[in-house]
């Protein structure tokens, strides 16, 4: 495939999380311990806020600026740092609005109908706006504008990313190679990561175990995992357990051998099981939580950091665009 002077062979990874809650554990385990990875292996790093999307869900002009100020804190106490990638709002870059106006004439609107968002608000019979039913568009254009190769995220995104691989597929039918197709990367050991209810761990179910909440309702979160009425004594299916499962995400396979035993050969309580997960979740997140303390008096520091990142994603996005609007008949400005 023709590649733009500016796509190196650096493989190239881009996701997003919206600011519309706080960080928690399915975000970390299911997207940005993925996302340090392909930072390790020297790929070209792409991560932004996506506070364009967290619009179709949040209504509350403070809280998005808040939890967009915050969530950038968060990303840069996780590692996601200047240094190693590039980090940006995503309404800083708004060369994405163009390319999702593009692709959305190539989009059938039977492929929009099939994404689960939307059909979910449409069955619970909750008039869904048009910003939810153009979502996963705006998704595609955040991923293409950036030519990327790989998408880490959770499995609730699997869709998303099937359908802008579509979008790239038909708009290369229609005018020619220019879009890259990228692969989601989303590991089985942290597809999904429960709920303390059990379900997804989700910001919209309130089920969450915030990564940077303070201490003691750290604690209470923990504690208040729903566990089924098995007694102490009790023989325990790891495999059906939403404890074990939250508590194998801090293990070695060894360790997680070793606790798998000792749910099934009963004698081992609950309690126990959750002050393992409170003392390992402190311990592996407690140089980020610090961290993340200090950087709440840096306002100025991370306001600096979302905007060079843009500007450097803007850059990067530039020849994609040209590439794109000379594909379609579009003069460039
Ligand atoms: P939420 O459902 O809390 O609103 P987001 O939609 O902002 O989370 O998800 C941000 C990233 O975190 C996505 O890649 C998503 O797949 C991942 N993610 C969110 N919750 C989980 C979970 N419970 N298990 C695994 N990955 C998750
Ligand atoms: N839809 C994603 C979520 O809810 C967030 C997102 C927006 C995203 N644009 C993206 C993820 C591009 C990966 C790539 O989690």
């Amino acid at each position: 495939m023709e590649q733009s002077a500016s796509h190196t062979s650096r493989p190239v990874v881009l996701s997003g999380i919206q600011p519309s809650g706080n960080l928690h554990l399915g975000n970390y385990f299911g997207a940005v311990q993925q996302y340090l990875e392909f930072i390790d292996k020297g790929f070209r790093c792409y991560y932004f806020l996506a506070n364009y999307h967290a619009l179709t869900s949040l209504r509350d002009r403070d809280r998005l600026l808040s939890l967009t100020r915050s969530t950038a804190a968060d990303y840069l106490a996780l590692g996601l740092v200047p240094e190693r990638c590039t980090i940006y709002r995503h309404s800083d870059v708004q060369e994405v609005c163009e390319l999702q106006w593009i692709l959305t004439t190539v989009t059938p609107m039977g492929l929009l109908e099939r994404a689960h968002a939307f059909k979910d608000k449409v069955a619970q019979g909750i008039p869904a706006d048009h910003g939810l039913f153009a979502y996963p568009v705006l998704q595609a254009a955040d991923i293409l504008i950036v030519r990327a190769d790989f998408v880490p995220v959770g499995q609730d995104q699997k869709q998303h990313i099937e359908i802008t691989r579509d979008i790239a597929q038909y708009f290369n039918t229609a005018y020619g190679e220019v879009l890259t197709v990228p692969e989601p990367y989303i590991p089985d050991s942290v597809a999904v990561v429960p709920g303390r209810d059990g379900r997804k761990m989700s910001k919209s179910y309130n089920n969450t175990i915030e990564l940077f909440a303070p201490e003691e309702e750290v604690r209470r979160q923990v504690f208040s995992i729903v566990t089924d009425s098995a007694t102490v004594a009790d023989p325990k299916d790891p495999e059906r357990n939403a404890l074990y499962a939250i508590l194998k995400l801090f293990c070695t396979p060894d360790e997680q051998v070793q606790w798998a035993d000792r749910f099934r050969s009963g004698g081992m309580s609950y309690r126990e099981v959750k002050q393992a997960i409170f003392e390992r979740f402190m311990e592996r997140f407690g140089p980020a939580r610090t961290r993340r303390v200090e950087l709440e008096n840096q306002p100025e520091y991370v306001e600096d950091v979302m905007l060079r990142g843009a500007e450097h994603a803007r850059l990067a996005t530039l020849p994609l665009m040209r590439q794109v609007r000379d594909a379609v008949g579009i003069p460039n400005p």
